[in-house]
């Protein structure tokens, strides 16, 4: 019997395991930012493969919040017909959905537009000096986000995960390296994480109660002077009453180092943020076996595994994982011979 492939429910979501695709960015939209034929594909095998919830890619909240022109996009309701062909089809295959709802801040490179962060301080020397946003720009920024919400409802997804992560721009307002402002956005860790807080209001005054919402973030900065777990669950801990049901915890993006990982290498994080908020959390990083997923969720380090690159290996990694650890579940019937 193994842990990792028991139910787990958050709000009305109920997951028939534990296994999450991690939010993955193929850059393969148009420039309009719609859903393609390859996202189809791509998604809609992950979930014959049985991934009990696949969180897709960064989708941008308005056309500047790309990080690249080929971002899937969710600005506009011209965007949904194609979304909820995704929706519907990783439905139909039994694992639920969710939509990462994306802002890139100083870290686009969208070449239309010009990029917008907290403070004018470009990421480094391959990026562009953003526009230092006034009240307006944040004003927008938020409702942005509001609308992205209100239109993945309508497109059917289960849950939206909102990316404040990776040192994109809400991560920027929560992080004192890229945050230099002096009004109420930023100084004080509460006025670091208003804007966050700002966009769960407006993403609760649409999005069902009944159905979960995730934040993503960075939990380790890795720079002296940068946000650690234990930051990240006082943020968290200001504002979960707006509205957190689930954190998907990742690490770095803010600044441009990047420590090597090795297999586990988010799992302390994660379980730091657990403990400290109370909050469920999915953890994850280059996991690759079904027994150390197996390990974190049966000794309660996470309440559910991100799996990215392994499952671009591997589409179906679950019922292969479900295969070694004995566990006996249900296969896609055109499968079956397959399965013993
Ligand atoms: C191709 C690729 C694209 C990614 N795009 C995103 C993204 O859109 N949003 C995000 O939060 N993380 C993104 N990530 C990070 C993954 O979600 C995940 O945290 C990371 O790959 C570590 O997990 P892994 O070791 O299982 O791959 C991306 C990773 C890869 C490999």
């Amino acid at each position: 019997m193994a842990n990792l492939f028991s139910e787990f429910r958050v709000k009305n979501m109920a997951l028939k395991n534990r296994i999450v695709m991690a939010p993955m960015c193929m850059y393969t939209a148009d420039t309009d930012g719609k859903a393609k034929d390859w996202h189809y594909t791509h998604y809609t095998s992950r979930a014959a493969g049985g991934t009990g919830l696949i969180i897709l890619e960064a989708t941008a909240v308005e056309k500047r919040g790309r990080i690249s022109d080929w971002d899937l996009g969710i600005w506009s309701g011209e965007h949904i017909e194609g979304l909820r062909r995704l929706v519907d089809g990783c439905h139909s295959n039994g694992a639920k959905i969710g939509v990462q709802l994306a802002h890139a801040g100083r870290k686009s490179q969208a070449a239309a537009d010009y990029p917008i962060a907290p403070s004018p301080i470009p990421y480094d020397h391959n990026y562009r000096t953003p526009k230092e946003m006034n009240k307006a720009d944040i004003e927008a920024a938020v409702e942005s986000f509001r609308a992205g919400a209100e239109r993945a409802n309508e497109a059917g997804f289960d849950t939206i995960e909102i990316h404040a992560a990776h040192g994109y721009l809400i991560n920027e307002f929560l992080s004192p390296l890229t945050n230099h402002r002096t009004d109420e956005y930023g100084g004080s860790m509460e006025n670091r994480a208003r804007f966050l807080k700002d966009i769960l209001q407006a993403v609760a005054s649409v999005w069902p109660e009944e159905k979960p919402v995730i934040v993503r973030v960075s939990a380790e900065e890795f720079v002296e002077g940068g946000n650690r777990p234990e930051d990240l669950a006082n943020i968290l801990n200001l504002i979960k009453g707006e509205g957190i049901d689930l954190v998907n915890v990742s690490t770095g993006g803010v600044v441009n180092v990047s420590p090597e990982g090795y297999p586990g290498y988010q799992i302390r994080h994660a379980e730091i943020i657990r403990q400290n908020t109370g909050l469920p959390v999915i953890a994850g990083g280059l996991i690759t076996s079904p027994l150390m997923a197996e390990e974190i969720i049966r000794n309660e380090r996470a309440d559910l595994i991100f799996l990215g690159r392994e499952l671009l290996r591997n589409p179906y990694w679950p019922l292969q994982a479900a295969r070694e650890l004995q566990h006996d579940i249900e296969w896609p019937k055109q499968y079956r011979r397959a399965k013993s």
